[in-house]
């Protein structure tokens, strides 16, 4: 018998191509640098934290926005690093990881047949999000050169464009936005209702010394934005799906109507251990300098073999061309890439609604050991 039928309501949308490569790398137990996580272990102090937290009680549901202890540690890192207050009480409110604080972000904000603009390659999440509250996921390109550009995004925008998706530093792309972008994107913006979400989730990976390019730096475009961070990311704990989102009071609440009947709220032991372990700046402060070393790592490693790395300024990725090996397309090369030759990367076509012909990028995550990192530029060397 068949079952009930269910009209999709993500018809075009498919498994995602994280899952896809995490199955091929494990069927061909290749080296993991596709899905963006890192393989060594969190902080043992951070740990033990999370461990205490338990011991100590604290199992219950914690309060719907998050811990004040945490929100007040995050408004402390907030004015720390980019010089700016925020209301803990009414402005700060801790999500199930930043897919949900986006998700959330959409849901509170998207009216059926409104346009949001997001920017190809994008983080893949966006798009479905947009689509399932009815809106439409109006796509423009980074410029040639991987980086923001403003003037595409200006001719993108139309009567309904009710927001614009913002990632840096950026997946795939490894660019960030600089200061110029910010004050081109604040004068697009102006006189508009624009709603902006910008994804900060790798606000700690950025290099050459270069300041990250928070939108929380920008009173202009703050009044108007969803700020999405991630702990998992910066604490090395991905798995923990661990987040927060920062906004106006008016638009947090907008925000907390949905939350509160999304997860109500966020897992309570690891809210109090992130709250004390925030307390030492020491904690993220170094992280850049970190990957900046697995990045230079990788890059000599890449140099010394066929494929061609794009410059890397930002996040734990690195795109490379292949053009140089092989003329197929990217999810066959990333398929033989794993199978043939134990190393799995991220192709980038599915991060495009309609990617560039001729296009032969492939992502690769460096957050690994520098032992993985080894091996697996030793087998790309061979290629
Ligand atoms: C750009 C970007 N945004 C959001 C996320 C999701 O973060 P989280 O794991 O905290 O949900 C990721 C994870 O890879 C990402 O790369």
């Amino acid at each position: 018998m068949p079952g009930p039928m269910i009209r999709s309501k993500l018809p075009d949308t498919g498994t995602t191509i994280f899952s896809v490569m995490a199955r091929i790398a494990s069927e061909s137990e290749a080296i993991d640098l596709g899905q963006g996580y890192p393989d060594f272990p969190v902080d043992e102090k951070l740990a033990s934290l999370v461990e205490a937290a338990m011991k100590a009680g604290h199992n219950q549901y914690a309060p719907m926005p998050g811990l004040p202890v945490l929100r007040g540690a995050i408004a402390a890192k907030v004015a720390r690093c980019y010089g700016v207050e925020c209301d803990m009480e009414h402005g700060v409110t801790i999500t199930a990881g930043a897919t949900q604080a986006l998700f959330t972000a959409f849901a509170a904000i998207v009216q059926p047949g409104d346009e949001v603009i997001v920017i190809d390659p994008s983080y893949d999440c966006y798009a479905p999000a947009i689509e399932l509250f009815g809106g439409r996921a109006v796509r423009v390109q980074l410029g040639p050169d991987m980086r923001f550009n403003a003037e595409r995004v200006s001719a993108a925008i139309g009567p309904r464009t009710r927001a614009l998706v913002i990632n840096t530093p950026h997946n795939p792309a490894g660019t960030i936005l600089r200061h110029d972008d910010m004050r081109a994107l604040a004068t697009l913006l102006r006189d508009t209702d624009i709603l902006l979400i910008s994804d900060e989730v790798y606000e700690h990976i950025v290099f050459e010394n270069e300041r990250h390019a928070s939108v929380l730096r920008y009173p202009d475009l703050r009044e108007r934005s969803f700020v999405v961070f991630s702990f998992g990311k910066v604490f090395h704990a991905t798995g923990w799906k661990m987040g927060y989102v920062l906004a106006p009071k008016a638009m947090m609440a907008e925000f907390r109507k949905v939350h509160q009947y999304n997860v109500f709220s966020v897992n309570t032991p690891m809210q109090h251990a992130l709250a004390e372990y925030m307390q030492d700046p020491d904690h993220y402060e170094g992280i850049s300098r970190f990957f900046e070393a697995k990045r230079d790592r990788f890059l000599i490693g890449l140099h010394a073999s066929r494929f061609t790395p794009l410059p890397c300024e930002g996040s734990y990725f690195q795109l490379a061309d292949y053009g140089r090996i092989s003329d197929e397309p990217d999810t066959v090369f990333a398929e033989r890439l794993a199978r043939e030759h134990g190393v799995s990367a991220i192709p980038l076509s599915p991060f495009y609604k309609d990617p560039p012909q001729g296009m032969r990028l492939l992502r690769f995550c460096f957050a690994k050991q520098d032992e993985t990192l080894d091996e697996a530029i030793d087998r790309l060397c061979e290629i």
